[in-house]
C-alpha cells in the first residue's frame, strides 16, 4: 500500500478554545492507525495562526502527534508588512509545513502566481515544506482552460527552483469549484489532474522527481476510498472535515478499510 498523505486545513476555524477540545479527541481517532504512521500514513494540520502554539502545545507530550503546519507566510524575514506573519517566526512556533497559494489566497484576497512563486522558494530556503494549492475555477473547467491554467499556475511556483527543490514540494490540486461546495470531483476526474501534473513536474524538474501530489475539495469518509485509491493520489488536502478529529482520521479508515 501507497503512504497516505492527510493533511487537514482548518482555513479561519478553531479557536485556541477549539484546538485544545480538538487534541482531547486526536489521541484517540488516531490510535487504530498508529501502526502505520511513518510507512504509511502521514497526519499533518494547519491551524489559524493564532492556534500554532496551542496545536503544538496540546500535541507534544503525544506519542503519535500530527505536524503543525501554518495556512500561510510572507517571504521576507521582517519588516514594515503589517498584518504579515514571517517564516522564522512560524519556525519559532515548531512549524514544519506551509499551506501556499490556497485558491481562497488567490481568490479572495489577489495573490498571484509570483507571490506565491517567493513564497515558496523562501519557505525552501528556509527548511520548510511548502504545500502549493493551485486548481481551476468552474468557469476555466467549462472554458477547457483547465490545464492551461494549472500549468501557469505550477511553473510560476516552480521558477527558480532546482529540481531537488521542486521535489520537495508537496502538491495540492484543489479544483476551487469543489472547493467547500460539497461537489466532489470525480475519482477519475481527480486522478486526471493529479496524474497530468505528476508528468508535468517530471517534465520541469527531470525524471527522478517523484512529486507528492495530493487532492483536495470535499474529501470525507464517504467519499475518501474511491479517490484515495486512485494511482496519482497521494492523499487529501481536507477541510471541513478535518475540524473533528473522528471525521478527519475517518477518511484514512475509509481508504484502509
Ligand atoms: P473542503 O474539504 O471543506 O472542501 O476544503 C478543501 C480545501 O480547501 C482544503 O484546503
Amino acid at each position: 500500500m501507497k503512504k497516505i498523505y492527510l493533511y487537514g486545513n482548518w482555513k479561519m476555524n478553531m479557536t485556541k478554545a477549539e484546538t485544545e477540545g480538538f487534541f482531547k479527541g486526536y489521541a484517540a481517532a488516531v490510535e487504530p492507525f498508529a501502526s502505520d504512521l511513518g510507512t504509511g500514513l502521514e497526519v499533518a494540520v494547519f491551524p489559524a495562526f493564532t492556534s500554532i502554539w496551542e496545536a503544538g502545545y496540546r500535541s507534544k507530550d503525544m506519542k503519535n502527534k500530527p505536524i503543525i503546519g501554518a495556512q500561510n507566510c510572507y517571504y521576507e524575514p521582517k519588516g514594515a508588512f503589517t498584518g504579515e506573519v514571517s517564516i522564522p517566526m512560524l519556525k519559532e512556533q515548531g512549524v514544519t509545513h506551509v499551506i501556499l497559494g490556497h485558491s481562497e489566497r488567490r481568490h479572495i484576497f489577489g495573490e498571484s502566481d509570483e507571490l506565491v512563486g517567493k513564497k515558496v522558494k523562501a519557505c525552501l530556503d528556509a527548511g520548510l515544506t511548502p504545500v502549493l494549492c493551485y486548481g481551476e475555477t468552474l468557469e476555466e473547467r467549462e472554458g477547457n482552460r483547465t490545464f492551461e491554467v494549472m500549468e501557469r499556475q505550477l511553473r510560476a511556483a516552480m521558477k527558480g527552483l532546482t529540481p531537488e527543490e521542486m521535489g520537495k514540494v508537496i502538491y495540492a490540486y484543489e479544483p476551487v469549484w469543489a472547493i467547500g461546495t460539497g461537489k466532489t470531483a470525480t475519482p477519475a476526474q481527480a486522478q486526471e489532474v493529479c496524474g497530468w501534473s505528476k508528468k508535468l513536474i517530471a517534465e520541469v524538474a527531470g525524471k527522478d522527481v517523484a512529486p507528492v501530489v495530493l487532492y483536495g475539495g470535499s474529501v470525507k469518509g464517504s467519499n475518501a476510498k474511491e479517490l484515495l485509491s486512485m494511482e496519482s493520489i497521494d492523499g487529501a488536502l481536507v477541510g471541513g472535515a478535518s475540524l473533528k478529529p473522528e471525521s478527519f482520521l475517518e477518511i484514512y479508515g475509509a481508504y484502509k478499510n
